[in-house]
């Protein structure tokens, strides 16, 4: 079988066992406190939890799972050994409260020995065994235990050998630290030479390559808490993950099952050979050609040549499928979070390549090809993602090969000392880009550690430079002894020019520099997701205060910032609060705007983009998304066409508080972003939902316009648009429009010919400066010929000594160049030239003159010394300058 067909027929199987197949989830999670999809039954959670109802009863696919961050890590070791990867493909069948232990045992039995022929004598079942001790949850599974020992009879098999009992560490199931889980049952597939059953048990569960584990079938029971317990589920449910890679290695290596002479490995699988053979011919083509030979370093230090470059290999390839499998669900690389698991892992492969396989920068994004080759008539992403994974990579190679092998050289100096020091770990990473781990990668090549606790110091203090640079105003205590905690209502949402909130002062709270009021309720939005707060006005005992600002605290109390040192009215007090309603409402336009490019940009140029942090102001708008390259002036137009024709259409804007797990499956949320359990939806139209707590337009016709005015780069894979609405819009056209008018006046145009005439009257400067230049040319020339005949013969050498004007030194370095050429032989020039009411002298000499002993440096030394200035060169020519402009006509003279 191929890897393809291994595949496929284990779908195939479940398939005739009335499972529905279906498609991989993307590896952008969907649970939040995951970083990426890091296994099948991930998609499956909410019916697990009882959230929803799965349409269907049991269900196979494949799904694409990243374990290179969080709970389940297996970075360190890719690459190092042939059976972890970044990003692999789990096969797996659920039953959502279908069928349970007996089924999921049995077919799993039935598909490895009968379907694929594994022999039984190689293959272990482990079963959960609490360590009560630990405190490990639940019982012992004796149903698993009794149905593998009847499976094991069966085949003629002891069940005392072929059952290894596990505690919660190997065989209680978790995806993180909360959610969906319960104990677990693996198959451990034993690949010594020998199938001796003593042996091969011995090795379950001990990280050896001869006996990995291929399949967990998990029975899924529990929910775990935050606090650490565990609640059972109304029903009960099946979840299998198998280690594709491993299977197809596995198969490949023993030629179907058969012959286990030979060393395992996942890479032998033809899944990987694609990029193996593209990074074989990168190697040729970067002049030193390297084969992979498989060999598997023991240990971590001293490799040989041969086995750094086996191991490089290794890492490409997975590095390559991980990174674009990522980049192709719109994980880009990036400065936090996820994003920089993607960059971590991209550096890793950028660098490894390099070092051990001397590749150009540039060769990652050549794996992209093979990679699509490989797996995208699997996951067709990749085939419609591709130029935008091959630019992403190629953005990143640009920029970390620009310090790369800087850093290297930095690393390879700092290693001298015996330990990669804390300043040195943090210099190749603030500088050169180097990820720590990747730091502690090449540190352990060598033997060496790296000092973390020094790195995490320095660290430290960026970050404290980092927040001090960022404090504006800390909110010390509440004023007042008991103060009231509860979160302020928030009724602003539809407020109107008339609108007046009637509210209770609650708490004052002072801090170093300001005063805020809490109210039981307010129409004011505090300062939030990228939304300025409020200001307007509280008429508190008809005493007007204003209210200059509005912030939101940890306990979400909106605190209104009144200005002045006015007298604080007492707690209890009842308030009219008034929001500044034209304000706000610019506030509003500049919202919607935000979503709108959102929007517009998603469309136009992929689902990668992802808003990374906003600004909204009443004068205009900032919004950062993921996006590995510049926008072109066309894209800038057709955002700026795509959002207008929506203003234009005038959509209502809708929103509504619904709970966040029934929320539709188009609205735009950020797995990863908090959200609570209620949550706003801000529908635009019907074409653009998101999450969203701020505060809108009520129809696109109210934004009235929206202009881009900016468009940049503000980190790497990172951009940024900024934008104006509304009167904001109007302005800025009024001014470009005024600019504009005043050039036409200028240059006699309209708006349809200032292009051309700009052009012409350009053109016609360019056309002057170039006479300018020749008549100058000329008259130095004719200047040098004057300047020629006042030529004095002394001790048989020719003397010219004069002051002349000059535009600039360069201008007298040539007048005295032409003067020298045009008294030729023995001619001695010295000349000075009032600049900016400074001295300006140049001194030029012959080759006789310097013969017969003079020399044009010390000419002018001579010259400088005399009005008090500094000066001098080489023997031919020399410059200096300064000092008393009146003494000059007298130190010219001969
Ligand atoms: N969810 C189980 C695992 O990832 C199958 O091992």
């Amino acid at each position: 079988m191929t890897s393809a067909q291994i595949r496929s027929s284990f779908l195939d199987f479940f398939k005739s066992k009335q499972h529905a197949i279906v498609p991989s989830s993307s590896l952008m999670p969907t649970a939040p406190n995951l970083l990426f999809t890091n296994a099948g039954m991930n998609q499956f959670v909410p019916y697990f939890l009882g959230d929803q109802t799965a349409p269907w009863k049991r269900v196979a696919d494949t799904q694409k799972c990243i374990r290179a961050g969080g709970k389940h890590n297996d970075l360190e070791d890719v690459g190092f050994d042939t059976y972890h990867h970044t990003m692999f493909e789990m096969l797996g069948n659920w039953s959502f409260g279908d069928y349970f232990k007996q089924d999921s045992l049995t077919w799993g039995w039935e598909l490895l020995t009968k379907a694929w022929g594994i022999p039984p004598k190689r293959l272990f079942a482990t079963v959960y065994s609490p360590d009560k001790q630990k405190g490990d949850p639940s019982d012992f599974d004796q149903e698993a235990y009794d149905i593998w020992a009847d499976i094991f009879k069966a085949a003629g098999l002891d069940p005392a050998v072929h059952i290894v009992n596990g505690n919660k560490k190997d065989n209680f199931w978790m995806m993180g630290d909360t959610g969906p889980c319960g104990p677990c049952s693996e198959i451990h597939f034993n690949l010594l030479p020998s199938d001796d059953e003593k042996a091969g048990r011995a090795l379950v569960n001990s990280s050896s390559p001869r006996c990995i584990e291929i399949w967990n079938h998990v029975f899924i029971q529990f929910n775990a808490n935050a606090d650490g317990t565990f609640a059972p589920l109304a029903a009960k449910h099946v979840d299998t993950g198998m280690g594709f890679e491993r299977v197809a290695g596995i198969h490949a290596t023993t030629k179907g099952f058969k012959d286990f002479s030979a060393e395992p490995s996942n890479y032998n699988a033809d899944v990987f050979k694609p990029t193996f053979d593209e990074i074989e011919q990168l190697t040729a083509q970067a002049g030193s050609p390297k084969r992979y030979t498989g060999s598997v370093p023991t240990e971590r230090t001293s490799l040989s040549e041969q086995q750094q470059v086996d191991v490089a290999f290794r890492v490409l390839a997975d590095h390559a499928r991980c990174v674009s499998c990522a980049i192709a669900d719109g994980i880009l690389p990036g400065n936090a979070d996820r994003n920089y698991v993607i960059r971590r892992i991209l550096r890793r492969g950028i660098m490894y390549g390099r070092k051990n396989l001397g590749l150009k920068i540039g060769f990652l994004e050549q794996l992209v090809a093979p990679v699509v080759v490989s797996l995208g008539g699997v996951f067709h992403e990749l085939k419609t993602q591709r130029v935008m994974i091959e630019k992403a990579i190629r953005a990143e190679e640009e920029s970390f090969g620009r310090t790369l092998d800087k850093g290297l050289q930095i690393f390879n100096k700092a290693a001298t000392d015996g330990e990669i020091s804390g300043e040195a770990a943090f210099e190749l990473y603030d500088t050169y880009g180097f990820p720590l781990d990747m730091t502690q990668l090449l540190a352990a090549e060598r033997g060496l550690s790296t000092d973390l606790d020094g790195f995490e110091e320095l660290m430290e203090e960026q970050r404290n430079r980092g927040r001090a640079a960022r404090k504006t105003d800390v909110i010390v205590a509440s004023t007042e002894g008991d103060a009231v905690v509860d979160a302020t209502k928030f009724v602003g949402y539809e407020i109107d020019a008339t609108h007046a909130t009637h509210a209770r002062l609650v708490d004052v709270v002072k801090t170093e520099k300001d005063t805020y009021l809490v109210f039981d309720q307010t129409p004011f939005y505090g300062e939030m997701g990228g939304q300025v707060g409020d200001t307007g006005h509280a008429l508190i005992n008809g005493v007007k205060i204003d209210i200059l600002d509005t912030i939101k605290d940890k306990s979400g109390r909106h605190l209104h910032k009144i200005g002045g040192p006015a007298s604080v009215p007492a707690v209890g007090t009842s308030a009219t609060l008034h929001v500044d309603f034209n304000r706000r409402r610019a506030i509003n336009r500049h919202h919607s705007a935000a979503h709108l490019i959102h929007w517009a940009l998603r469309k136009m140029l992929g689902t990668h983009v992802r808003q990374f942090g906003t600004h909204k102001t009443p004068d205009r708008m900032r919004f950062d998304f993921t996006h590995f390259e510049q926008l072109t002036q066309a894209q800038l137009k057709e955002c700026e066409q795509l959002i207008n024709e929506k203003v234009i259409d005038n959509s209502p804007v809708v929103s509504a508080e619904i709970d966040y797990d029934k929320k539709p499956a188009d609205v735009l949320a950020f797995f990863g972003d908090k959200y609570g359990k209620r949550v706003r939806l801000v529908d635009i139209g019907g074409f653009s939902k998101e999450l969203c707590g701020g505060t809108h337009v009520t129809t696109t016709g109210e934004i009235g316009v929206i202009k881009i005015v900016a468009e940049m780069a503000i980190a790497a894979g990172t951009r940024r648009i900024e934008a104006v609405a509304g009167q904001a819009a109007l302005d800025f056209i009024a001014h470009e429009e005024a600019a504009l008018k005043a050039v036409n006046a200028r240059l006699s145009s309209g708006p349809h010919d200032v292009a051309a005439k700009l052009e012409s009257v350009l053109n016609h400067q360019k056309e002057l400066e170039k006479k300018l230049k020749a008549f100058e040319a000329k008259a130095s020339a004719g200047l040098a010929g004057e300047l020629a005949t006042t030529a004095v013969t002394k001790d048989g050498l020719k003397w010219v000594s004069a002051i002349v004007t000059a535009e600039n030194t360069e201008a007298l370095r040539s007048l005295g160049s032409q003067v020298l050429h045009k008294v030729g032989a023995g001619a001695v020039v010295q000349l000075g030239a009032l600049m900016d009411g400074k001295v300006s002298l140049v001194a030029y000499c012959s080759p006789e003159a310097i013969t017969a002993g003079q020399s044009a440096g010390k000419l002018i030394g001579g010259l400088a010394g005399k009005l008090g200035g500094k000066g001098g060169g080489k023997p031919d020519y020399a410059q200096g300058g300064g000092g008393d402009a009146t003494k000059l006509a007298d130190a010219l003279k001969l």
